[in-house]
């Protein structure tokens, strides 16, 4: 069983080739949203037949919040050997490995030791001075990482690890000081609003994985408990939502087949 949260629809896809190359299920931990939310004692049973596998985005070089949230909540039991997590980041992944590792450890008693990372375009627009990659750097890690997901199987079924891990500098700093306060300070979604352009399609609300977005009047509304996943704002189809002033020049992605 391979677990996966996205926003912009990267990690999906790993997730998903993975499940094809090792014959194995892929759940998208957003449909568990109700049970993580609720529930007290949550737990998913994976035959031990099976790999358990997680895909999960960076976020601010830290672990994204909706996995995270999973991995405290829901106590997975397993008696499996193949265990694996990939960090589905833009550039680089900080302390997102440490993070996944320990929290699977201490709610679930389970020990993942291949951790490895993978380079997609980036979709994190929400602040001045970031932004999409040119579609030449795009096409660039895309091609890369089609060619490194087949690697990551092989490892995963002959039960080596594939030694890939995009760490960046600063590691301590941005993964153990920035992270907290990233996810203190900045997970609010009242700077989002739609635009003029705005067709009243849905679209962002039947995207949004937290539920978090409901039309009023033919418009979405943001009902304050965003994940800075980003998908409302990349998957509009007139990008007609915007964040403050921030993302009126800004370019849009996600994974397209
Ligand atoms: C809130 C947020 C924070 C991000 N922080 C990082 C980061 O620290 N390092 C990095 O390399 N990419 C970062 N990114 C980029 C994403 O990790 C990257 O684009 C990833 O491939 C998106 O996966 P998805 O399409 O499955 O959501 C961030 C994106 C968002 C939305």
């Amino acid at each position: 069983m391979i677990f996966y949260f996205s926003g912009t629809g990267n990690s999906k896809h790993v997730a998903q080739k993975l499940g094809e190359l090792l014959g194995s299920q892929v759940k998208n931990i957003a449909d568990y949203y109700e049970e993580v939310t609720t529930l007290k004692n949550f737990s998913i049973g994976v035959d031990k037949d099976d790999c358990l596998g997680f895909v999960s985005p960076v976020h601010s070089w830290g672990l994204s919040k909706t996995m995270s949230r999973f991995l405290k909540r829901t106590k997975i039991n397993y008696q499996g050997k193949k265990i694996f997590a990939v960090m589905v980041c833009g550039d680089n992944c900080g302390k997102a490995r440490e993070m996944l590792s320990e929290t699977l450890k201490r709610n679930s008693g389970i020990e993942c030791n291949f951790i490895c990372s993978i380079q997609m375009p980036n979709n994190y627009i929400v602040m001045k001075g970031f932004g999409t990659d040119s579609d030449e750097l795009a096409k660039q890690k895309l091609t890369t990482a089609e060619l490194e997901i087949p690697k990551i199987a092989e490892a995963v079924k002959s039960g080596k690890t594939f030694d890939r891990y995009v760490i960046g500098t600063h590691p301590f700093l941005k993964g153990r000081i920035i992270y907290p306060l990233f996810m203190k300070f900045t997970m609010g979604d009242k700077k989002f609003f739609a635009d003029d352009n705005c067709i009243s399609c849905g679209l962002c609300e039947k995207t949004c994985p937290e539920k978090n977005i409901s039309l009023k009047n033919g418009k979405p509304k943001w009902l304050g408990h965003c994940v800075k996943c980003l998908a409302c704002i990349h998957r509009c189809p007139k990008k007609s939502i915007q964040y403050g002033d921030v993302t009126q020049e800004m370019g849009r992605y996600y994974y397209k087949n």
